[in-house]
């Protein structure tokens, strides 16, 4: 039995803490959180012992396996600490908000053989591996271009009632690094090939509260000539479906929210839905879709047989440079080469 921490309980912690629950070869020990009404509540809820200092849930003795699930600034912070006292780190995306600060615990992961992975839970829907299932056997041949888009509406209130969303130094961005990070996410992993060249434009445009990008957009190149598109707004009036369009060699591919369907250009139509696994999430929201469980019980796998979850922080590093070069060319107005 592995024996399990989480650390933050605000709105991600029933995803974590629901699939701890489920999953067979896992056992919640202990739960933390700096705000003392959380941390309360939800050990409560579990009946496990409540902390308010991470560092004194995160000790060998008491778990194997970290959650981290607290504000982006203080994923590689904990992520660190974990690793450097023996415990193995689920943590939720994005790894970091620099590079230089996941990639430092990706090293230091390998370096003491303890797990490191990153939640890109879209990975899982059935829709996600259709396609990438249909990219890797060759049915529909090399990507020439990709598309992505995302309009969403997060409010001046969504923004104020968190005291780390909006904010540079704690959030890191904006709409890029916090909701499009996984359709970019699906996209470059659909993709497969290194990012070359990005160019990308961010601005707030209808965001008076905070100073974060709520608007991107842009166009990365990669390294096999594939070009991918991509659009994010979180100032629409409502959450449309987050579509990834893909224009191939052999025919075309498009996810759409909890559709895909793929048009082979021998007239062959493949379609799939998302499907839920029936657990009931108290508090989950629609759009994080129900795939966290089928990451957690590939991590808890991952540890129990001394492998590489499957979405290790090597794996999530790639998604992290190219969050990162959105950044770096929407900040500066320049062309970033890779
Ligand atoms: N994978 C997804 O689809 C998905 C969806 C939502 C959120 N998230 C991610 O989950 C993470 C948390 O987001 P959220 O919406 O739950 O945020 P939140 O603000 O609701 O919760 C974060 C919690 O961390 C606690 N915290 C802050 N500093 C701490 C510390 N030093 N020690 C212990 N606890 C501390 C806060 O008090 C808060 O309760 C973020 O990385 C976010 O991007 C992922």
């Amino acid at each position: 039995m592995l024996k399990v921490g989480i650390v933050g309980c605000g709105n991600i912690f029933t995803m974590h803490a629901t699939s701890c629950d489920h999953l067979k070869n896992a056992t919640l020990v202990g739960v933390c959180d700096i705000k003392k009404d959380r941390a309360d509540a939800a050990a409560k809820k579990y009946n496990v012992p409540a902390y308010y200092d991470y560092k004194e849930l995160i000790d060998p003795e008491k778990i194997d396996v970290v959650h981290v699930c607290v504000p982006h600034y203080l994923h590689p912070v904990i992520s660190r600490y974990a690793l450097e006292h023996g415990v193995h780190v689920l943590c939720e995306k994005p790894m970091s908000i620099d590079y230089e600060d996941g990639e430092a615990n990706v090293r230091l992961a390998e370096e003491r053989d303890l797990r490191y992975g990153i939640i890109f839970q879209c990975r899982y829907n059935e829709t996600s591996k259709l396609i990438r299932e249909n990219l890797k056997n060759g049915k529909l041949g090399k990507i020439i271009s990709a598309r992505c888009t995302l309009t969403w509406s997060r409010s001046d209130d969504y923004y104020s009632q968190s005291d780390w969303k909006g904010t540079w130094d704690k959030e890191g961005g904006g709409v890029i690094i916090d909701q499009a990070i996984h359709s970019l996410d699906l996209a470059n992993w659909f993709i497969d090939s290194e990012p070359v060249e990005v160019q990308a434009h961010i601005a707030n445009r209808n965001h008076s509260i905070m100073k974060v990008e709520d608007t991107c957009e842009g166009l990365v190149r990669y390294k096999n000539g594939t070009m991918l598109s991509f659009w994010a707004m979180n100032n629409y009036g409502c959450d449309e479906p987050i579509e990834i369009r893909l224009y191939c060699e052999n025919g075309k591919a498009v996810m759409s929210y909890d559709d895909a369907r793929i048009e082979l250009n021998d007239g062959t139509v493949l379609t799939t839905q998302t499907q839920t696994d029936g657990i009931e999430y108290e508090g989950g929201k629609d759009y994080w879709g129900f795939q966290h469980i089928r990451e957690i019980a590939d991590f808890y796998a991952a540890v129990e047989e001394g492998r590489e979850p499957t979405i290790s922080g090597r794996e999530a590093l790639k998604i992290q440079k190219l969050i990162c070069a959105i950044y770096e060319s929407g900040k500066s107005g320049k062309t970033v080469t890779l």
